[in-house]
């Protein structure tokens, strides 16, 4: 293997399906096959007897079916989060799982180009805030990857589409994968590529369109054969359920019905699932898709007449009916020129490249790429007449949708004159809004404060957030200089 250092390559750790891509020689992204030859990798994890990982993405998925006990799957969504989701021969959580998937995907960019990597560009949900980011840079280093640079996953797709193209457009990049939906809105002005706007739903894919199937197979299941299978007594039941449902979704995708046979404790239903029923029982999440969307294009500022394409990700966007129901409100043709499954880690590995070549390690070519932050960030003070944490309110200081990286500071009077002390809550959340709504990320205490005669604003507070979209805050107190900084990461994250 050729050495190591810096090169073009990024990972997008989907929850379904694990993407690897670089950037070639010629300057070109391509998307890295794993062993398999498959594009994507399940995001799929099997132990063995000992509670050791032994199988990853495909292979896992396979073992699912055998011992379904010793699988997990859906996991990324819980980054941030200290919850045991495997107990094997250690406790694994989120990070732990998403760091052996790194890990096997580094593995596989290593052969595919026949080098060392030890860094790469991760993608995210736009909509995550910083725990979550944090906890995805911890995962990688666990896995021996250092984080060029986080993308959030429509920004990639944006600068997928964006690279190269060198012509002034303004496009939505729709993207619905497994487990999030993100929607972006990307300029592109001559060489300069920015993300205005973007809004999400963390916790909306395609495993709610499955599960609604899933439940639909369940119900006439019980109905035709009068069986009530338990998750306890018969997961081998529910893991061909899950696989069935999620089999005739995708052929709904294609065809007008599917008809699935399933059999437990010796007992078989024949189902039949036409698309127009299956629309129907995902009328609410469409609806939410579509909600998205325009809260997006509502968020800076602009119409869908204002905009000129639509582009659409992830494998959930093949969909014919979001399709339909975008093309409807838009006015535009959705457009998947690049794979829909791959556009995020090909944007994401040209996002490397980018870096790279800001750098100096390769040449710089001359593309420009800024993003903008998806919270309102500030810190919460007390409303006029307030007295203690319930009367704290949110003050947004970095709004969502400013460009990163970012620089804010503003000062805060002390509550009284004889006050020696002050305690500063570092919150995201929208402004104006309640501590108890908003994340708090951080705090600052300031102890022996001269006191003063007669109130100032004394207490300054910088922000700033950077390209990662991780956030260092500073608090100075203006009459007596003390001064302390908090660069926030998970591990500050101090609960909701
Ligand atoms: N033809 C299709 N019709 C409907 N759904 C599809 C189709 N092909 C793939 N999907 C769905 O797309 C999802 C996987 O897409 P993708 O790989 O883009 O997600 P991901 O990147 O892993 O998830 P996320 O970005 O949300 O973390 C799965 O839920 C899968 O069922
Ligand atoms: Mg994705």
């Amino acid at each position: 293997m050729s050495n190591s250092g810096e090169k073009p390559v990024a990972v997008d750790n989907g929850t379904h399906n694990c993407k690897a891509a670089y950037v070639d020689a010629t300057e070109r992204p391509v998307a890295v096959q794993n062993k398999r030859g498959d594009f994507c990798t399940p995001s799929v994890i099997a132990f063995d007897d000992d509670g050791k990982p032994f199988l990853i993405g495909q292979e896992a998925l396979s073992e699912g079916f055998v011992r379904p006990d010793r699988v997990v799957a859906n996991f990324k969504l819980k980054l941030g989060s200290d919850e045991v989701l495997y107990k094997g021969d250690k406790d694994y959580t989120a990070t732990d799982l998403v760091a052996l998937m790194l890990k096997y995907m580094k593995e596989q960019i290593e052969q595919a180009t026949n080098t060392t990597v030890t860094s790469a560009v991760l993608s995210c949900p736009a909509n995550t805030r910083d725990d979550f980011r944090a906890a995805l840079i911890a995962a990688a280093k666990m896995a021996g990857i250092e984080t060029i640079t986080l993308i959030t996953e429509p920004a990639a797709a944006g600068l997928a589409y964006a690279y190269n193209k060198q012509y002034d457009r303004r496009f939505v990049v729709f993207d619905l994968g497994g487990g999030t939906l993100d929607v972006s809105i990307i300029e592109v002005t001559g060489n300069n590529i920015t993300v205005t706007g973007t809004e999400g739903v963390a916790q909306l894919g395609g495993r709610d369109f499955t599960a609604r199937l899933e439940k639909r197979i369940l119900d006439e299941f019980v109905r035709q054969t009068g069986e009530n299978p338990s998750r306890q007594d018969d997961p081998h039941f529910f893991q061909e359920l899950y696989q069935k449902a999620e089999s005739a979704k995708i052929t709904l995708s294609e065809r007008e019905d599917r008809t699935v046979v399933i059999g437990c404790r010796g007992k078989q239903a024949i189902v039949k699932v036409t698309r127009k029923e299956f629309v129907s029982m995902c009328s609410d999440l469409f609806d939410k898709c579509i909600e998205c969307a325009n809260k997006a294009i509502r968020g800076c500022n602009r119409t869908w007449k204002d905009i000129d394409s639509l582009v659409m990700v992830g494998g959930s966007s093949r969909m014919p009916y979001i399709q339909e129901q975008l093309a409807n409100v838009s006015g535009l043709a959705p457009k998947n020129d690049i794979s829909p499954d791959r556009a995020v880690a090909l944007g994401a590995a040209l996002k490397a490249r980018l870096v790279l070549g800001e750098k100096g390690v390769l040449p710089h070519p001359g593309i420009f790429v800024r993003e903008v932050s998806s919270h309102d960030l500030g810190c919460c003070v007390l409303k006029p007449g307030g007295k203690g944490e319930d009367d704290l309110v949110q003050v947004a200081l970095i709004p969502k949708n400013t460009p990163v990286p970012a620089q804010k500071a503003d000062s805060f009077f002390l509550q009284h004159e004889d006050q020696t002390a002050v305690k500063i809550i570092i919150a995201q959340g929208d402004d104006g809004s309640p501590l108890k709504q908003c994340l708090k990320i951080g705090e600052i205490q300031l102890d022996n404060l001269p006191k003063e005669s007669k109130r100032t604003q004394r207490i300054k507070v910088d922000y700033t957030l950077d390209s990662n979209g991780m956030a260092k805050v500073t608090a100075t107190d203006l009459v007596g200089g003390a001064s302390q900084a908090v660069s926030i990461d998970c591990k500050q994250s101090i609960g909701r």
